[in-house]
């Protein structure tokens, strides 16, 4: 009887042994492989529960399927093992396969970007120049009305004032700079007597209304020579010089009449139309001529000012706009896109 009941135990724990097999291999998760321990090997198990009729065998029966139990229990820990074992390694694969990286694909367009447009046109202007033996010469945006006006022999409530719009600030006679001209008395005070030659670039302010042909900031570019015998031949020759290298030899200039307080004779610089070569478009306003910047002869006063002897030296002067040269030779309609900010002014040049 018993006997029966032996080889039922037995033929369960192969019948155990078997369905654990196939269900293991299906176990395709860590979590798979815990729920199958659970069902077949831990304590509430099947294995557990098959061993607990072990009571109703007799004593020499028991060994052998103790035995054999033990050996399914020690096969299935061993298979369990080995599943986990590959489970874990298919993961690391998929993983390893889902993070790596294609390296013959090809390669991302690296965006470089480019100068602003204000800062090529002033490095072409300083090329020129120094090219001709100026020097660069920095001085300060916020001025005293002393600087900006007076030593440019514009005296308090002289009417050259209304020329330029001015940012003043809350601090008496302090303002912010309407143009680099105060820079000349700095740079003549710094090397009086010697001769000098002193390019001044920078930011002015203007209190104007903004429109498309000016802005309340812009950069000029001040020109200084000081010596003995300058004459207004040698500001023509270095101003067309100037035109000829920034815009190409050949290209047509005329001096204009003009009035600056601090020079005397005054001349405004035109250069033909980029865009038309004098025949006439709404960039020149069809008049075939582009208005480049304004020059003198020296006022003497400015000069004693800046503490030279006017009687022994003699210079030239010029300022010019960087943007609004810059507006012309691209051909851009608008000078606020210069401080907008958008890329695609300069994709454009
Ligand atoms: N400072 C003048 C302006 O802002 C330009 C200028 C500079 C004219 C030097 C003559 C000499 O308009």
């Amino acid at each position: 009887m018993s006997n029966i009941v032996q080889q039922d135990i037995l033929q369960q724990l192969k019948q155990l042994q078997k369905d654990a097999e196939t269900a293991l291999a299906h176990a395709k998760s860590a979590e798979a492989t815990r729920n199958w321990y659970s069902e077949y090997l831990s304590r509430k198990g099947r294995l557990t529960g098959i061993l607990r009729n072990l009571g109703s065998l007799s004593a020499a029966e028991r060994p052998l399927v103790g035995k054999v139990a033990n050996e399914v229990k020690a096969v299935l820990e061993n298979a369990l093992q080995e599943r986990q074992a590959a489970i874990a390694q298919a993961e690391l694969e998929a993983v390893r396969r889902a993070e790596s990286i294609d390296v013959t694909l090809p390669g991302r367009p690296q965006n470089l970007g480019k100068l602003h447009i204000t800062t090529r046109a002033l490095r072409d202007i300083y090329a020129i120049f120094t090219a001709m033996g100026f020097q660069i010469y920095d001085s300060p945006e916020v001025e005293t009305d002393e600087y900006n006006f007076q030593l440019l022999n514009m005296p308090p409530g002289h009417p050259a004032r209304d020329m330029w719009d001015t940012f003043y600030t809350t601090t008496p006679g302090l303002l912010l700079r309407t143009h680099t001209s105060p820079g000349q008395i700095h740079a003549m005070r710094e090397y009086a007597p010697e001769p000098i030659r002193v390019i001044l670039p920078g930011k002015c302010y203007r209190y104007e209304q903004v429109t498309a042909r000016s802005e309340s900031m812009f950069y000029q570019v001040e020109g200084l020579a000081v010596g003995k015998h300058i004459t207004f031949s040698d500001l023509k020759g270095v101003l067309i010089n100037f035109a000829n290298q920034m815009y190409g030899e050949g290209r047509e200039a005329r001096f204009r009449k003009s009035y600056f307080p601090f020079t005397e004779p005054s001349v405004e610089m035109d250069i033909a139309c980029i865009l038309c070569n004098g025949k006439g478009c709404p960039i020149c306003k069809y008049t075939g001529w582009l208005e480049i910047l304004g020059a003198g002869v020296v006022h003497p006063r400015v000069l004693e000012y800046g503490g030279y002897d006017p009687t022994e030296f003699s210079g030239f002067a010029f300022g010019m706009g960087p943007e609004r040269m810059a507006l012309q030779k691209y051909s851009i309609d608008d000078i606020r896109y210069f401080y907008t900010n958008d890329v695609r002014l300069l994709e454009r040049v």
